[in-house]
């Protein structure tokens, strides 16, 4: 037995992680928080792949260029594992989801696979693979010992599979991750900007676009307890944070029923959201609600050392006028808006079941900025979409016109394993029409964004400085030589009193506009 399981003093230790993240937002705070989680039991980070014991490779799996990056890391740990160095590959997060078994059969030097909804596991996988390798090396002790087990498995996997999409009663009451999100550190140093921090409200989709994996990769939307996020924010604000994006994929369609759902141990649960109906007719279920509109509302009031509070990303339909409400009355959340419209072109909407037209898309924009005069859009673009005709891709170009997008992310169209529209559509796009497209997007976009720019020149804005760095040959949109700017400096950043004067500070408007300032 002890060749088998050996005693855990053998096996714990610090023990050297190196972790790096490819991709998303999402996948940006499922690393966070798997650091926390290690970090607590003893694991200790370092910088360089090459001292590290155990790599993981957090990997979003949405678009294929993340997928790639990781590949070719894990190609170059495989290398140091075939000169015979004793490292534990592990990938987690989306990519291990969606590849699953599939990515063991062909890389075998990945030791570990933890989709986004079992990182809670993580350190009892790690465990389980460092008990296995070593009970597989012990050496038989001799007549009368237990004998060495040499092929015992040494990999370890923890995915969703179908249960991904498992009932509501289920999902809530097996939710360990929640316990992942609840035992995050809050400490300061453990962030990578002690200013900023991530808390998600809701997690997993239930949209189902065509083109997108992410509603099987990361299961039904579950909402987390209002009180739950509260805590978060006032802990991580008392911890330094600034600044709180609240995440969700569809984070407006936030909505807690409190009551029916707990845990054993009596806290409240994580939840399955009502289901689009909730939203279309409008009514409120008996039973007392937390919309988006009150959780914000909530945070702003509870957690007022929080100085801006922002949220992505928004699904355009179903953006209550209540969240416009609560968004213009309180001045710490940030006017700002990443609402991907995806397409200008309906019948390319409809193909990536959307849910909207641009019609409805534009009507969206209209009633935010009649509310909000001074918020700002972003949002994606998918060019190259199957299907996707000159006159669509022309349509596209007069939205990002028309609209005052002050940028977007514009993706070329990549088929995802596992979706409807790699099983359903042709890729029939050109990659070379799909570059064409995404360039002549990005220069229609840059138009755009000046114009957006240009409307804030001579405003009053306040800014959160956040880097400091060497002055690039020429600004988007430059303020007049010797307008004035009024700083009130808070904090003071050793950075900025060394920079010499070739530098600026940079920093973000509530609505996330981009403002350098020249040092003086
Ligand atoms: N191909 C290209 N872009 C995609 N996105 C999601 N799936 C795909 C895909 N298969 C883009 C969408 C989404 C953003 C996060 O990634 O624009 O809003
Ligand atoms: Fe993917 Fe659509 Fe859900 Fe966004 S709303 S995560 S694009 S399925």
């Amino acid at each position: 037995l002890l060749a088998v399981f050996p005693p855990r003093a053998t096996l714990v230790g610090p023990v050297r992680v190196y972790l790096e993240t490819f991709g998303c937002q999402m996948t940006e705070l499922d690393s966070a928080l798997v650091r926390g989680h290690l970090a607590a039991m003893g694991y200790r980070f370092v910088e360089d792949h090459a001292q590290a014991q155990v790599v993981l490779y957090t990997t979003c799996s949405v678009r294929e260029l993340a997928e790639q990056k990781a590949y070719s890391r894990i190609g170059e740990v495989g290398v140091r594992k075939r000169e015979g160095e004793e490292i534990i590959l592990g990938v987690l997060g989306c990519m291990a989801e969606r590849d699953g078994l599939d990515l063991l059969r062909r890389h075998p030097q990945v030791a570990l696979l933890c989709g986004p909804a079992e990182l809670d596991r993580l350190p009892q996988l790690i465990d389980n693979v460092r008990r296995a390798r070593a009970a597989a090396t012990a050496e038989p002790r001799g007549e009368g010992s237990i004998p060495a087990v040499r092929n015992a498995s040494s990999r370890a996997v923890a995915l969703a599979g179908n249960r991904s999409r498992r009932s509501a009663t289920l999902s809530a009451a097996e939710d360990g991750l929640e316990s992942l999100d609840l035992s995050r550190a809050f400490d300061p140093d453990a962030r990578e900007n002690p200013w900023s921090a991530y808390v998600r409200i809701t997690r997993g989709c239930n949209k189902f676009c065509t083109y997108c994996v992410v509603p099987y990769t990361r299961g039904a939307e579950v909402h987390r307890p209002p009180e739950h996020i509260v805590e978060e924010c006032r802990r991580l604000v008392d911890s330094g944070a600034v600044e709180i994006t609240l995440l969700g994929q569809t984070v407006n369609h936030y909505r807690y029923t409190h009551g029916p759902a707990v845990t054993l141990d009596g806290r409240a649960a994580p939840q399955v959201g009502p289901g689009l109906q909730a939203f279309r007719d409008g009514s409120r279920p008996a039973a007392r609600t937390t919309t988006f509109a009150d959780l914000l509302h909530l945070i702003h009031e509870r957690v007022p050392g929080l100085r801006r509070l922002r949220f992505v990303t928004s699904y355009p339909r179903d953006f209550g006028d209540d969240v416009r409400a609560v968004m213009r009355d309180s001045p710490r959340i940030c006017r700002y808006l990443h609402a991907p419209a995806q397409s200008g072109s309906d019948p390319v909407l409809a193909r990536m079941n959307r849910g909207y037209t641009v019609a409805e898309y534009e009507a969206f924009v209209e009633r935010t900025f009649a509310a909000l005069p001074d918020a700002s859009l972003a949002g994606d673009i998918i060019v190259g979409f199957p299907g996707e005709t000159d006159a669509d891709f022309d349509a596209t170009c007069s939205l990002v016109r028309r609209l005052p997008f002050k940028n977007n992310f514009i993706f070329k169209y990549s088929p995802r394993p596992g979706t409807v529209a790699i099983d359903r559509f042709a890729d029939d796009v050109p990659d070379e029409v799909k570059r064409w497209r995404n360039n002549a997007l990005l220069a229609i976009q840059s138009e755009t964004s000046a114009r957006v720019h240009a409307g804030w020149v001579g405003r009053t804005v306040d800014v959160l400085f956040d880097a400091v760095r060497e002055r690039p040959a020429q600004g988007a949109v430059r303020a007049a030589p010797g307008t004035p700017v009024t700083l009130r400096v808070r904090g003071e950043d050793p950075a900025l009193q060394a920079a010499p004067s070739a530098w600026q500070a940079v920093g973000r408007t509530r609505g996330d506009l981009i403002v350098a300032v020249d040092l003086p």
